[in-house]
């Protein structure tokens, strides 16, 4: 079963994650992200830092799915493993339709056509919702330096497309309310996970 977390930066998906670690261990799950952890991962991140150009970014970002889920995630499904992925898809579709706006007509169309053939869809997303001034509150007390993502305005525009994206999915995704306690938020969620499995 693949399960992916997903939400704006500073929602607490690492948190979260660190959380589960423990609360699922005996279910030995692989825990995984995106970017990923080969050098096509490295390589996003320094196009990210390097902020070299939308397209680029976005054919990083698609390489390092394709390397992500070809040495990753397949793998571990073919071992029916459950197989957890700090980001996924999903933030490609809303993070990249704001950063190819001008560039590509309908991004998530272009990034959707480009995956389809080898990707693999979710089982459940879970996306972590806190509203914007809060998220930018936790990264800026958090991190001295921010990506260019990590703005106002893109975090807005990138909260209401994973909006959009949960009104066009909604058997797949779970929304989690981000302001809550943390220890609650993990027994929700790992409670979700293990009625999904049984
Ligand atoms: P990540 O390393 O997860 O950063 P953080 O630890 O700050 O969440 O991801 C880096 C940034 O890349 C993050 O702001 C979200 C963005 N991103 C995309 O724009 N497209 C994508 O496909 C992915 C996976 C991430």
């Amino acid at each position: 079963m693949l399960v992916t977390i997903e939400g704006i930066d500073g929602t607490g998906k690492s948190t979260l994650i660190e959380g589960l670690k423990t609360e699922l261990a005996d279910l030995n799950p692989v825990f995984t992200r995106e970017p990923g952890s080969s050098w096509v991962g490295e390589a996003v991140r320094r196009g990210i830092k390097e902020e070299i150009n939308p397209i680029a970014e976005a054919l990083l970002f698609v390489a390092d799915h394709a390397v992500h889920v070809n040495t990753v995630i397949k793998p571990a499904l073919r071992e029916k493993k459950l197989v957890i992925s700090d980001r996924y898809s999903d933030s490609r579709y809303v993070y990249q339709s704001k950063t190819l706006k001008g560039h590509i007509a309908d991004p998530v169309r272009w990034l959707k056509d480009m995956q389809s053939e080898w990707t693999v869809v979710p089982d459940i997303t879970f996306l972590l919702v806190l509203p914007v001034e809060e998220s930018l509150r936790r990264i800026n007390a958090e991190r001295e330096s921010t990506e260019h993502f990590e703005s106002d305005g893109v975090l807005r525009e990138v909260q209401a497309n994973y909006m959009k994206l949960t009104e066009e999915d909604p058997k797949r995704f779970v929304i989690v309310d981000a302001k809550k306690d943390k220890e609650e938020i993990l027994k929700f969620v790992a409670s979700v996970i293990r009625s999904k499995i049984v």
